[in-house]
């Protein structure tokens, strides 16, 4: 049975993107058919650049106009979908997404209105074991879009009390998705990255935000992401910290976090 996963926050940088194509790249590496969907409408598709993929001839923007219009889009998917060379499909953004919420706002079904998304997922899905969904650091329409697209969302955040605000504001709009639109919606938990473990201020921030939203009744995964600049390299060569740094500190981490998450669904 194939699942939606949405990655969210709608804080910036707090690895949402890295986390999609690690966990993405993890997954392929199980044996999973995997497609990554860029869905940050921000004007920064990073997850299609941090790829490879710059400036695709075709993307969810066509897709979500096509369904906009009611347009069957079955036939469009080969020319958008890319393989990327570890293995997962990749269904690129630009940066003409950000336009998309104007042609949302124009759909008068207010219903359609919030899964335009969600009809290209349902389109998609049946070819893949995951369908991974890099959101944007937004809480807006295109956000609204991707909880009523996705089965579960992973929330990420940083250890830092900046990346913290915001966490209860996104569990809330799942909630009111999950009993507007979405009712099978779950919110599977929250993934604390970019870990400095040599200060102390960030574990104890770690701690906190853990026994934290485990009070609240929320999952927090055990695995935490530890922060290292092979991160941040790897983008330059457009490939996973997977492929990059197999044996590092990072790659290790996300191996063991798509471990965590399979044996918990
Ligand atoms: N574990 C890590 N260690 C060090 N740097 C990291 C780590 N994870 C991510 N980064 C870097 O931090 C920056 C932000 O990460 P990323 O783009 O994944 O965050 P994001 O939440 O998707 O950001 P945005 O909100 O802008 O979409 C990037 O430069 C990335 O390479
Ligand atoms: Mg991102």
């Amino acid at each position: 049975m194939s699942k939606v996963l949405a990655i969210a926050n709608q804080k910036g940088g707090v690895a949402k993107t890295t986390t999609a194509i690690s966990m993405g790249a993890g997954l392929v590496e199980r044996g999973f058919r995997v497609l990554l969907m860029d869905v940050d409408d921000s004007g920064n598709p990073s997850l299609s650049k941090g790829l490879g993929i710059p400036e695709p001839q075709r993307s969810l923007t066509d897709l979500m106009l096509f369904r906009i219009l009611k347009r069957d889009i079955t036939g469009e998917l080969q020319d958008t979908i890319v393989r990327h060379a570890e293995g997962m499909d990749v269904l690129p953004a630009d940066h003409t997404l950000p336009g998309i919420t104007d042609a949302l706002n124009g759909v008068q079904d207010e219903g359609r209105k919030r899964s335009i998304l969600r009809e290209i997922t349902d389109t998609v899905k049946g070819n893949y074991d995951y369908v991974l969904l890099d959101a944007a650091p937004a809480l807006n329409l295109m956000s609204i879009n991707v909880l009523t697209a996705a089965d579960e969302v992973i929330i990420t955040t940083q250890p830092q009390g900046a990346s913290e605000a915001g966490i209860l504001e996104l569990i809330q709009a799942a909630m009111q998705v999950r009993a507007n639109m979405n009712p099978d919606l779950i919110v599977r938990g929250l993934l604390i990255t970019m870990l400095d473990a040599r200060t102390n201020y960030n574990k104890d921030k770690a701690v906190k935000l853990t026994d934290g939203y485990t009070e609240m009744g929320m999952k927090v995964f055990a695995t935490r992401i530890p922060r290292a600049v092979s991160a941040e390299e790897c983008v330059e060569e457009r490939i996973s910290i997977l492929k990059y740094d197999p044996k590092g500190k990072v790659a290790t981490a996300y191996r063991q976090f798509v471990e965590e998450y399979l044996h918990q669904s």
